[in-house]
């Protein structure tokens, strides 16, 4: 019985630290999307007539493949993001290599 309720507790725990990391990585994803080029990436996205990411996620229409290349590739009027996100304070902080800032901020756009 003492070892049924340890190994429960273990496992809510595993569970809590994983909503836990992805509460963090969706907030990190949150100041990259605030603080890019000074101003954020909603200068130009939050206007009706640029891509509306969330949107654009949720209707199936922009997958992580594609995110990735026009953010590290820019596109036409969208600058290349890679550097600048890479400078993010939030992203330095927490150590997060490339892959991991854009997962943060793919986590946070698909919720946002
Ligand atoms: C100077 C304005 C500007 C800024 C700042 C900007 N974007 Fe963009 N972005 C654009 C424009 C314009 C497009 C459309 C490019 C095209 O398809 O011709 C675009 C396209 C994209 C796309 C492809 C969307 C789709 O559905 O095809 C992604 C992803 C994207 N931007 C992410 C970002 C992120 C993340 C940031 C912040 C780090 C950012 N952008 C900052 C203007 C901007």
């Amino acid at each position: 019985m003492k070892k049924t309720l340890g190994t429960l507790a273990g496992v809510a725990l595993i569970a809590l630290s994983s909503q836990a990391f992805a509460d963090e990585s969706a907030e990190i994803g949150k100041k990259i999307y605030d603080r890019a080029f000074g101003r954020g990436c909603g200068t130009c996205h939050d206007i009706a007539s640029n891509p509306q990411l969330t949107a654009n996620i949720q209707a199936g229409t922009l997958d992580r493949a594609k995110f990735e290349d026009v953010i590290k590739n820019g596109k036409n009027g969208m600058p290349k993001a890679i550097d600048e996100i890479m400078k993010n304070a939030a992203v330095k902080k927490a150590g997060y290599g490339e892959t991991q800032a854009l997962d943060a901020l793919w986590a946070y756009l698909s919720t946002k």
